[in-house]
């Protein structure tokens, strides 16, 4: 997610979308359970029970069944979908504990010059609130290695904590490299200080002056066999370290954007106008050039839900059964390809392209 992201869906393996990327929950006896490869994901009414600060601008928001019952189980590295009430639909990472079933934890940095849930978050949402969230998604899980590089600026360290435990868990070796503008924008502090004191993490403080960040080209120089890279971030930090792990085998590199990927002007002369087909109702919609498919449904009372609308976050991932899609999304990876397209940016090939919706 190169150039930041051309060069780097080209050479690094980007995002790991497994078969549980798009569930449902639904409650079954008292108990929230999800519906695995279901698109069009529901969502469970949870209610914030406590909110805490992680650091200067940022809320930890713990969310919990109101009838006490356990929530979806979780991977190190998924989010949650939080449907805002005010139309907005934002991801978060999920940075409690995988093993703690009772309650999900999200980690939100107020950002004033954000796309609205942050500030929304921070400034509507108070103890007893109740939140609409989906069944949490794994676009960036951990896979098994003996070490791991991890990298996380700002708020990007959300989805790494869980994987630092993740990987002292299973005795794995890593080093990681937190950047924060300064210690009092440091979320996580205390939990990281041990991991500091044994010198297995570096948080260093740039005061907000790029010139002052980490050497990434040094960091990740060499490539041992065997590590893997997870890293997140704003989206300087990002190109830097996508540029900087170039060399790095593509499948040991893992990386998620939370604001859209810089990507190379690309032109769309090219590009010709294509109809998707409904699969349940045979319908069809003409997508001109300059539309999304998003647009065009919606123009006909279909709703779909988005977020980014830039393909960069996965919310809009709808399955296909026919046609050739044209993929300009940045999360998928090739096998997922093969039966999802994300409708909010990618294209069809083909005259005729047939979604499940
Ligand atoms: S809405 Fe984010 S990828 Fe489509």
């Amino acid at each position: 997610m190169p150039n930041a992201a051309s060069q780097q869906s080209a050479s690094v393996f980007v995002m790991s979308l497994d078969k549980n990327f798009v569930v449902a929950p639904k409650r079954v006896r008292g108990e929230w359970s999800v519906t695995r490869d279901v698109t069009g994901a529901g969502t469970m009414l949870l209610q914030v029970k406590k909110i805490t600060s992680l650091a200067e601008g940022i809320n930890a928001y713990e969310l919990v069944d109101p009838i006490g019952g356990p929530l979806p189980e979780f991977a190190a590295g998924a989010h949650v979908d939080l449907h805002l009430g005010n139309g907005l639909i934002r991801q978060y990472s999920l940075c409690g504990d995988p093993a703690e079933r009772s309650s999900y934890i999200i980690g939100v940095l107020k950002e004033q010059a954000g796309r609205g849930g942050s500030v929304y978050l921070h400034d509507n949402v108070e103890v007893g609130s109740s939140i609409e969230v989906s069944a949490p998604r794994n676009n960036f899980r951990l896979v098994p290695a003996n070490r791991y590089v991890f990298i996380a600026g700002g708020i990007g360290i959300t989805p790494i904590v869980p994987m630092l435990r993740e990987a002292q868990a299973h005795g794995a070796d890593f080093k990681l490299y937190y950047c924060t503008r300064s210690l009092d924008r440091t979320a996580f502090r205390n939990e990281l200080r041990v991991l500091c004191d044994e010198g297995r993490a570096v948080i260093h403080h740039d005061n907000g002056d790029p010139s002052q960040g980490l050497d990434f080209g040094k960091i990740l120089a060499e490539h041992e066999p065997g590590t893997h890279l997870y890293y997140c971030g704003p989206g300087g930090l990002m190109g830097a370290i996508s540029q900087a792990s170039a060399h790095w085998p593509a499948e040991t590199v893992h990386c998620e954007h939370f604001s859209a990927p810089t990507r190379p002007v690309e032109s769309h002369d090219t590009d010709v106008p294509f109809r998707v087909r409904i699969v349940d109702t045979g319908a069809e919609y003409e997508v001109p050039v300059g539309e999304t498919i998003v647009n065009v449904l919606r123009r006909n009372s279909i709703s779909v839900d988005t977020s980014c609308e830039d393909g960069y976050c996965g919310t809009c991932m709808t399955r296909y059964v026919g046609g050739e899609p044209d993929h300009r999304d940045t999360v998928l990876d090739p096998e997922s390809r093969q039966n999802y397209v994300l409708i909010c940016c990618s294209r069809s090939k083909t005259p005729v392209l047939e979604l499940e919706i």
